[in-house]
């Protein structure tokens, strides 16, 4: 019997360590800190954590500027602790993804120090140097963060280097094969203490294109979308390293191109990728309509190449899905119904489960270098005490809104909690082969409601999401079908073939 990698159908999910639990009083989460919440993911019910990264890094980009690629940074904690988490983890029959940034690392990395360091340095080629004067960068291109070009000058070899986010951030040169061996080395050095695979950092983007052409670069249009085949054959070499080892090990690539059938195609033939975010459904409106259409979107590009998409509505990088769909809980819990439910990964980002709004961060206090991402960091509030289960009341950021009832340990014992429901959805998920890794049909429906069929052999579920502001009627649809979970439990419970407004469902055949 074939039996499917375990990160088809897992629930995979996110934690930004600095957020998750503090466990020294320094007022940033650590590792300790997450040991002591593997109950509460247990208790959840998800399959695999990943964490944002934890190497040693001077922390500009919060950890996304590496300084040493097999290390710990001591802020989180040191190699003991984590081999005791991914041990902890793996006795929860939790999986641990690392976060693994390939596009840069830090300025402070001893290769960047040495590279820099003259224009005889051995590792000079490692990163993108290129000539000119100090007035005219060699092309048009606009970091990510801060404003301004991607090009630093560097008075020692007077010469100009590229780094595609902050300055403190180069770019690798992967064009150069030590350095690709350099980074393969970085992969076995944490695959052999028993990693479970990696979430790649803007991965797509490590191949850069040939000759660095200026570009067009509209308002708000990433600097790294592009493509360049080369980077096919990178991460060909990439999979073979992961290959070498037992245990489906995964890598999962932050693709961040706004387009499913261009993101497909770092799936390879089945030898880049095993999978890939796709962003274009995170940026989408909670409206029916726009939803179908990424839903087919998504099964064409993927399905139709054999693919396994994952599906995501937030991250450390954008705000929470509750505060963008407006604040809504009902709408947050019907979000929950369907990222969970439709055919691919789902990840979730720690908090969402609580149904956390952004912090408001005021910019006196925002620590992130691009200035908009503070709020979906905000920590973790884990009981409604005045640390809220932190060291300290005060942390590196501040916490959530609502933080009193909004809480893990509030939530575990309201049995009609949001944190109840992502469980009791897990657990739908879990014991039902049709959800976890079976066929999708989108059904027809009325106007504003979502209904989709999963199917895997005799096993079957009706999924509706009413995204309107107004009870659906859905008779017809549902005959032959019972409600096995419903996201709100109304007081005047909805006549016979309606579904309440903001609202979802999953059923089960009825005979
Ligand atoms: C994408 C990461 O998600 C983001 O947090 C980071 O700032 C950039 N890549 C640069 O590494």
């Amino acid at each position: 019997m074939v039996t499917e990698p375990w990160w088809k159908s897992a629930v995979i999910y996110q934690i930004y360590p600095r957020s998750f639990c503090d466990s020294t009083g320094n007022g940033v989460g650590d590792l300790e800190g997450i040991i002591n919440h593997l109950e509460h993911l247990s208790w959840l019910g998800v399959d695999a954590i990943w964490l944002s990264p934890v190497f040693t890094s001077p922390m500009v980009d919060h950890g996304y500027d590496v300084s040493n690629y097999c290390d710990i940074d001591p802020l989180f904690g040191d190699l003991d602790t984590f081999d005791r988490l991914v041990a902890r983890c793996h006795e929860h029959g939790i999986r641990v993804i690392l976060d693994w940034v390939p596009n840069h690392s830090s300025d402070q990395h001893p290769w960047f120090v040495d590279s820099r360091s003259s224009r005889d340095s051995a590792k000079r080629d490692w990163y993108i140097w290129r000539d000119g004067t100090p007035d005219s960068p060699p092309n048009n291109w606009q970091a990510e963060f801060p404003a301004g070009p991607a090009w630093a000058w560097d008075e020692t070899t007077q010469a100009w280097y590229l780094h595609m986010f902050a300055p403190e951030q180069p770019d690798l040169n992967w064009a150069n094969p030590e350095v690709r061996e350099a980074m393969h080395a970085t992969l076995r050095f944490w695959l052999d203490r028993g990693v479970d695979g990696f979430r790649m950092d803007v991965v797509h983007a490590i191949g850069k294109p040939d000759g660095l052409p200026d570009r067009e670069q509209g308002p708000g249009q990433p600097l790294t979308e592009f493509d360049n085949a080369v980077t096919h054959d990178y991460l060909k070499d990439i999979r073979a390293v992961l290959d070498e080892y037992d245990g489906d090990r995964m890598a999962v690539g932050e693709v961040y191109l706004l387009d499913s059938f261009r993101v497909a195609t770092y799936y390879g033939d089945n030898d880049e990728l095993h999978l890939s975010f796709n962003f274009l459904p995170l940026w989408t409106r909670w409206e029916a309509e726009p939803w179908r259409k990424q839903i087919e979107v998504a099964i064409e590009a993927f399905d139709s190449i054999d693919a396994w998409t994952t599906w995501v509505l937030s991250n450390h990088d954008v705000p929470r899905h509750r505060s963008r769909y407006g604040g809504d809980e009902r709408t947050a819990r019907a979000a929950a119904v369907l990222l969970l439910c439709l055919r691919g990964t789902p990840f979730l980002y720690a908090g969402e489960e609580l149904g956390l709004l952004d912090a408001d961060v005021p910019p006196e206090l925002s620590q992130d270098p691009a200035g908009k991402r503070d709020g979906c960091r905000a920590p973790i509030p884990w009981d409604s005490t005045e640390t809220h289960g932190w060291v300290r009341p005060d942390n590196w950021l501040p916490f959530p809104p609502e933080s009193e009832t909004r809480n893990a340990e509030t939530q575990h014992a309201d049995p009609a909690s949001m944190a109840n429901l992502y469980r009791e959805i897990i657990t739908a998920r879990r014991d039902s082969p049709a959800l976890q890794l079976g066929s999708i049909e989108l059904l027809p429906s009325p106007n504003g409601v979502l209904v989709f069929e999963r199917r895997n052999g005799d096993d079957r579920r009706l999924v509706i999401v009413n995204m309107g502001n107004d009870q659906a009627d859905i008779s017809g649809l549902i005959d032959g079908w019972e409600v096995q979970l419903r996201t709100e439990a109304e007081r005047d419970a909805p006549p016979d073939n309606h579904i309440p407004a903001r609202c979802a469902e999953i059923l089960r055949p009825s005979f």
